[in-house]
């Protein structure tokens, strides 16, 4: 069976902010930003397949035989909370996409992803899904979170994080081989209750906060 793609987007701006959000002295408020400004950064590259179709353009000079996109339908998914941070960082890149949520928790004691939300595009199954999600740990949040799309018909889905654990790769690609994922760190494992070393914390608690 062939395996889904990883990406690791290790553009040097990419990698400066990744150090200052993993920065424990990081503030709720560069935080957030940082999470947005990596957010479009890994846009870009997830999105490097999207189709075009031929145009003309009128320039002051002349005109122009270009490109633009083919109008094919996206649709952005953040796993909430962290997920949540992400979203504008994408949709600066792609405004035209809509916004599905899927609500999973971790339940600290088995790590299992427990879920309470749930709310998609009517047309989903039309649109090619990226979801969203900061970190991906021992993957159970984001294959609960492809289990969802693919339940209701989406057949072309990206995962994109911030930081990965080889852990939740493996799983991810095991259980979804069709859904590339697309990060800008792998980091080395996870430690005993389940958090991505060296990671940054948790993802949520500091976007919004709440530790
Ligand atoms: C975090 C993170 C992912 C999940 C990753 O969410 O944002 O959704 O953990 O872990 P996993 O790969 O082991 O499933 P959390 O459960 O802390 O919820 P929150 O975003 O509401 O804080
Ligand atoms: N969720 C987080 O927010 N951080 C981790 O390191 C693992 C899961």
């Amino acid at each position: 069976m062939s395996m889904g793609k990883l990406v690791v987007i290790d553009h040097p701006l990419v990698q400066h902010k990744l150090t200052l959000l993993r920065d424990k002295n990081t503030g709720t408020s560069q935080f957030r930003a940082l999470v947005q400004e990596l957010a479009t950064l890994l846009a870009y590259e997830a999105t490097r397949d999207l189709t075009l179709e031929d145009a003309t353009v009128e320039t002051p000079v002349a005109t122009a035989k270009t490109k633009v996109l083919s109008g094919k339908k996206l649709g952005i998914v953040p796993i909430l909370r962290a997920g949540l941070g992400m979203v504008d960082g994408m949709m600066s890149l792609i405004p035209a996409a809509k916004v599905g949520h899927i609500g999973l928790y971790r339940d600290p004691e088995t790590l299992s992803p427990v879920d309470y939300y749930c709310k998609l595009p009517p047309d989903v199954s039309e649109r090619d899904m990226i979801i969203v999600d900061p970190m991906l740990a021992t993957g159970g949040s984001a294959i609960a979170g492809i289990d969802v799309l693919k339940r209701a018909g989406c057949k072309n889905i990206k995962l994109v994080n911030l930081i990965a654990a080889p852990e939740g790769i493996e799983a991810v690609q095991k259980a979804h081989p069709d859904v590339d994922i697309f990060v800008a760190h792998v980091d080395e494992c996870l430690n005993d209750h389940g958090y991505i070393v060296p990671g940054l914390g948790d993802a949520g608690d500091r976007l919004f906060g709440t530790k």
